[in-house]
């Protein structure tokens, strides 16, 4: 779900084996989060996994000019006045390639989200495809829409607009059969609970839908 609902965002930070980092979803650089990052090392690269995900990258940009953009495929076309260095596509040899694979979630009429893969740590980085909004603090009302849309707590999953609005199922089953084959345990997301083992499992849960699994 993107847009009206109420929910919070995580920005994901890999630190290179040179020591530079990589900036998942960045958010809006508030002087305590720029002070946490810089302490980690410096920004070497800011990632937009998807057209939507572009809150912080002008920002981040300003204050670390030297930092690479890389963006989804449709990014440039949603956002012109944002710089991009490199749109992401399945064949594209980053300098974090080594250390993290990505692949292009294609078949989705508006989502154009990159998923990524941090070897060295078996972590799988999804953004909207899967989400699990924490659910505590949250009013009955969008805790009720949140569950109609499967996206609440730990059960949550592919959000139902992002399943309505798939355009090629075959196309996006390829792409989770790719991921599949990647070797990972733990799992991050953008929105909500994160995983740290049985990754895998719940990956195949949350796209048995769409894989028939
Ligand atoms: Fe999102």
């Amino acid at each position: 779900m993107y847009g009206v609902l109420p929910f919070t965002t995580r920005m994901t930070i890999v630190r290179l084996e040179s020591g530079g980092l990589w900036v998942h979803s960045p958010v809006q650089p508030t002087p305590e989060r720029r002070h946490a990052v810089e302490r980690l090392g410096p920004v070497e690269h800011l990632v937009a996994p998807n057209k939507i995900h572009s809150l912080g990258i002008m920002p981040w940009r300003a204050l670390y000019p030297s930092a690479r953009v890389w963006a989804s495929p449709g990014f440039s076309k949603r956002h012109p006045d944002i710089a991009v260095d490199a749109l992401l596509t399945n064949d594209t040899e980053a300098p974090w390639s080594s250390e993290i694979d990505h692949c292009v979630m294609d078949g989705h009429a508006v989502l154009d989200e990159v998923t990524f893969l941090h070897k060295p740590s078996k972590t799988l980085i999804i953004t909207d495809l899967i989400q699990k909004h924490e659910a505590a603090g949250e009013s009955w009302v969008w805790r009720g829409v949140k569950r109609v849309a499967g996206i609440l707590g730990e059960g949550g999953g592919v959000p139902l607009d992002i399943k309505l609005s798939l355009r090629d199922k075959a196309a996006m089953r390829r792409c989770i059969g790719t991921v599949l084959t990647w070797d990972f345990d733990s799992l991050i997301i953008a929105h909500g609970h994160c995983l740290q083992s049985g990754a895998k499992e719940e990956v195949r849960r949350a796209f048995d839908w769409i894989t028939g699994a």
